[in-house]
């Protein structure tokens, strides 16, 4: 049982996704420090299989609880949709994910849900059951989108071309005329004016971050582990290169970051005995 709310909550993605949920912590949750990891060596984590996915994720969430956190957030859908399931019986952390908070708001703002996501959460078929279970008449529609995480980590955001493959995965959801549209992927949401410029006026967007950061706030609550000091600096981790992820994100984060590259599975090996035994 973890009982100090001064730890930091760790917060993860295969990239500059995650800062997109950092971003609504950072609003909705001033208080918090976080742990960011972003496991850019292996990414995209969206066309892995669920064994690999659910590999890297274990990696990380033991070595994240060697660092020392009271919660973890999955800042990453595919991670969300293939592991959460299975990991939340292994840990005794508080883990979150985003396609619960995501299902949730979706069904509060329409009945013709299309969601975009990458090829691994599309296939698991996760958004379409979580919005089903809550609303069986609901309609989902899942495009898979392998391109946009390659370049929104080579920052080709502003390109044509991005713009155009926008257009292609947007197409059949504007065929099935939905009305509301779930960026059921982190790193989407750095796409927002790519993706407005397209959208009709009518749809609404749902970006699962500001969920999953009233989630986190809900359960903090309950757990009475919401911090109420001053938080500290945010430490940024990944498992590639420090001054690539450094120079990508300065333009979400307004500044510089000092980042630190980890090496895993060294770190996993050593914290192998804090995984309970089944
Ligand atoms: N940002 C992640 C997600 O929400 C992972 C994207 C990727 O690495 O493919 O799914």
């Amino acid at each position: 049982m973890i009982e100090n709310p001064d730890l930091r909550i760790g917060l993860f993605d295969s990239g500059v996704g995650g800062l997109t949920v950092l971003r609504e912590i950072y609003r909705q949750l001033p208080q918090e420090s976080i742990l960011y990891f972003a496991d850019t060596a292996r990414l995209p984590y969206g066309t892995r299989s669920q064994e690999e996915i659910l590999q890297f994720v274990r990696e990380i969430l033991d070595w994240m609880s060697v660092q020392g956190v009271k919660m973890i957030i999955m800042a990453c859908n595919t991670s969300s949709a293939l592991a959460l399931d299975i990991v939340r019986r292994e840990y005794e952390l508080p883990i979150l994910g985003l396609i619960l908070p995501g299902a949730r708001a979706a069904v509060r703002q329409g009945k013709k849900i299309g969601v975009i996501a990458t090829p691994a959460t599309a296939a698991s078929n996760a958004y379409r059951q979580a919005i089903q279970e809550i609303d069986s008449t609901a309609k989902v529609w899942q495009v898979g989108c392998p391109e946009f995480v390659p370049l929104i980590e080579q920052n080709l955001i502003y390109s044509p071309y991005t713009k155009e493959v926008a257009q292609t995965y947007l197409q059949p959801l504007f065929r099935k005329k939905i009305d509301t549209l779930v960026y059921g992927c982190t790193h989407y949401r750095h796409l927002d004016g790519v993706i407005r410029s397209l959208l009709p006026s009518s749809v609404k967007i749902i970006d699962p971050a500001e969920e999953i950061a009233i989630a986190a706030e809900k359960e903090l609550g309950l757990m009475g582990l919401k911090s109420n000091k001053l938080p500290l600096p945010t430490r940024f981790c990944v498992s590639g290169s420090p001054r690539q992820f450094a120079q990508l994100s300065r333009q979400w984060l307004g500044c510089f970051p000092k980042v630190e590259k980890i090496y895993l599975r060294e770190s996993s090996l050593s914290s192998m005995t804090l995984r309970p035994i089944e």
